[in-house]
């Protein structure tokens, strides 16, 4: 046996293998083909294969969160070290579907802390929290510690999935790590029926001839981020070393902050024949409970979270990415 070959076996036992659950929605596409690209080792789960072409040539597991022994043998057949457990109902669909969404949301974690806890190849688990924890009585900033009443089965179920993490992290030994992510805008894959989807769903339609039809009110301002530092956010978080973070729930993290009608100035920058009308229909309520921004200094000071997109260079961005991807599913 010659010493490469030895070494060899050494580097695959020490090797870091990224498990994607919800590897084909919104977050886990870009999260995948950003460590894809850094050259780590990546498995997707998922109910659905990955439709983003490069997505395609990684190993992929058919899984569905809910089902605890498949969940097990997909991440216990790649031996996966880093979990980001991203599969979820957002807020709009859930409203649609509420128990179909709790069964999803928390059982899905509940699997997922669980395997952690029992399989010793997990290290270090990532899974979003969301600004809609926050509810009437947040304020317009909310704080890390704010008043949490959450309006949704999607804002409950994250809330609730805040006290599970810290239940597994003191009590199990789970490195369970979580951000409260607002809204996401990107292109390679969409989102699952959000409050923030307008803001991706507006660039599909751009140069058509009817005005977009925006589902919120022209001044609702709600706090978004870029994908690129969503990705960025949870990558940097997972790195941190775990005495730093000081924070026992979800981190706030704030990026931009704006409404239907400052994002639609934004764009008549580049498509000055750009139209949109305003239908608000149940989303404006949801979106109303929200705050307008997050205070993030504990995530600055803990583990250097520094945003890098506002709102012009994420217009830019949005304008000059393919947008090869099937149109947004619709919520009414
Ligand atoms: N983007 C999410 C939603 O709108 C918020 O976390 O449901």
């Amino acid at each position: 046996m010659d010493a490469s070959y030895i070494l060899r076996i050494f580097a695959d036992m020490n090797v870091d293998v990224h498990g994607i659950i919800g590897a084909s929605g919104q977050l886990g596409t870009e999260i995948a083909l950003r460590l894809m690209e850094a050259g780590e080792r990546v498995v997707l789960l998922d109910i659905k294969a990955p439709s983003y072409a490069p997505l395609q040539e990684l190993p992929f597991e058919k899984v569905d969160v809910r089902d605890q022994g498949a969940l097990a043998a997909g991440l216990g057949g790649h031996k996966v070290t880093h979990v980001y457990h991203l599969a979820a109902a957002l807020s709009a669909r859930g409203e649609q579907e509420p128990q179909w969404a709790w069964d999803l949301n928390m059982n899905g974690l509940l699997h997922v802390l669980e395997l952690a806890a029992s399989m010793d190849h997990i290290a270090k688990v990532f899974w979003p929290s969301s600004i809609a924890v926050f509810g009437p009585g947040s304020g317009p900033v909310a704080a890390q510690t704010g008043h949490r009443l959450p309006t949704t089965v999607y804002g409950v179920s994250k809330n609730a999935g805040e006290h599970w993490c810290a239940w597994y992290h003191q009590h199990r030994g789970v490195d369970v790590r979580s951000v409260r992510y607002p809204g996401l805008i990107g292109t390679l894959a969409p989102p699952g029926g959000g409050t923030t989807d307008y803001a991706v769903e507006v660039f599909d339609h751009l140069h058509g001839a009817a005005p977009y039809t925006c589902f919120l009110e022209a001044q609702e301002k709600l706090p978004m981020m870029h994908m690129d530092d969503a990705v960025t956010g949870a990558l940097q978080l997972l790195a941190a070393p775990r005495a730093a973070l000081q924070c026992a729930e979800a981190y706030n993290i704030g990026a931009m902050s704006f409404s239907p009608e400052e994002l639609f100035a934004e764009i008549r920058r580049h498509v000055p024949e750009f139209k949109a009308v305003f239908a608000p229909d149940f989303r404006q309520a949801i979106a109303a409970g929200w705050p307008d921004a997050m205070d993030d200094a504990m995530a600055r000071r803990d583990w250097g979270w520094a945003p890098q997109v506002g709102l012009e260079e994420l217009v830019r961005s949005m304008m000059a990415s393919r947008r090869d991807v099937q149109p947004l599913p619709q919520v009414s």
